[in-house]
């Protein structure tokens, strides 16, 4: 998860001559070429499609802004009247480059390479456009989760629905898996989690399948700890995400027989390098290698990570083997 980016001085480079993220995201040539340059520099497994969850929002007629260093700005949508005037569907078309760029970094990479595309989770999405931003613990969703339940349940449908529609286009182009980021139900109370996570994601897992069957689902409720196992039962993913705070064996225990793993790898101990990645590295392998597991991070490449510690990172998983 976020392999691209700010850590990598070829990212950099091809960054500033985009102009604005999203505008980076919207150029197929530039899209493709981000995508690719982990797996130019590391030998990793899967490519994830260069783009950003915001992009829903954006094709759903929200206002959305990248401001550098500061992260995502969007037009905030917290009452019914402001809800009222974003599309009641998605326009797919407005997407179309990241399709674009999908078929292109599919017919770039070699068959033994996945392309992985994704969506945020509904929950995670909302948060975004409830607040304008991120931080501050995801409040003002919460609240109006609390105050109006109503409304936001109406912008959780209309997200399950877009998103159903978003990674069924990334499928239909070309993407081997797709993986859905709920980034900030982890602090959601069993209850409101269960209604805005657990309910959402597997009603988008169920409409993804319904027209792709045999779609290949990752999902990843990150920090959900206690609340896994019950996400589980109910979620028909094929594999789960687990964040760097998530006690694995636990999370072992509480999943399907047979359903994959993926994480978690302290993305700390990436920029650390050196004893403690390894020993961050083996410690997953050891807690986790009984199952199906895909070696990850427990959260995406932060910005002033060495790049020669994902070398080191891809050489200790590939000497495990
Ligand atoms: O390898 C990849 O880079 C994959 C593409 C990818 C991006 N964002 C690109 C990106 C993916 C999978 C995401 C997911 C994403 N975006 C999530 C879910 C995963 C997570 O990290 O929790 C969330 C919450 C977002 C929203 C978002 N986008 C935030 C909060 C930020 C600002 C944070 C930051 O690091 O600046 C972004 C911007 C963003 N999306 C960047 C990248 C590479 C950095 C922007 C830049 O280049 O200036």
């Amino acid at each position: 998860m976020r392999q691209a980016g700010r850590y990598l001085p070829e990212y950099r480079e091809l960054r500033a001559r985009a102009g604005g993220f999203l505008d980076l995201c919207y150029t197929p040539d530039l899209a493709t070429e981000v995508t690719l340059q982990p797996i130019r520099r590391f030998d990793l497994d899967a490519a994830i499609l260069f783009s950003d969850i915001l992009v829903v929002p954006h094709a759903l007629g929200q206002h959305v802004g990248f401001v550098e260093g500061e992260g995502p700005r969007l037009e905030p949508v917290s009452s019914r009247a402001e809800f009222g005037r974003l599309r009641g569907e998605i326009d797919l078309e407005m997407l179309s480059p990241v399709y674009e760029t999908v078929r292109r970094v599919r017919a770039e990479l070699t068959p033994d390479k996945a392309l992985i595309g994704f969506c945020g989770a509904p929950y995670t999405v909302a948060t975004y456009m409830v607040a304008g931003r991120g931080g501050d613990e995801q409040a003002p969703a919460r609240l109006l989760a609390y105050r109006d339940p109503d409304t936001f349940a109406e912008l959780i449908e209309r997200l399950v629905e877009a998103s159903a529609a978003h990674l069924l286009a990334q499928l239909e182009s070309g993407a081997d898996a797709v993986q859905i980021f709920d980034s900030w139900s982890g602090d959601l109370p069993p209850d409101e989690f269960t209604r805005w996570s657990t309910e959402p994601i597997k009603a988008l897992c169920e409409r993804v399948r319904a027209k792709a069957p045999d779609a290949k689902i990752l999902a990843f409720p990150r920090g959900a700890g206690a609340k896994l196992a019950g996400f589980a039962r109910e979620v028909p993913a094929n594999a789960f995400g687990l964040a760097t705070s998530e006690d694995l064996r636990a999370a072992r225990a509480a999943v399907p027989a047979g359903v994959a793993l993926q994480g978690a790898v302290d993305p700390l101990a990436l920029m650390a390098g050196g004893a403690p990645l390894d020993r961050a590295v083996d410690r997953v392998i050891e807690e986790l290698g009984e199952g199906p597991l895909v070696v990850n991070l427990g959260h995406g490449v932060r910005q002033h990570t060495p790049p020669e510690h994902v070398a080191q990172l891809v050489a200790r998983v590939r000497r495990s083997r």
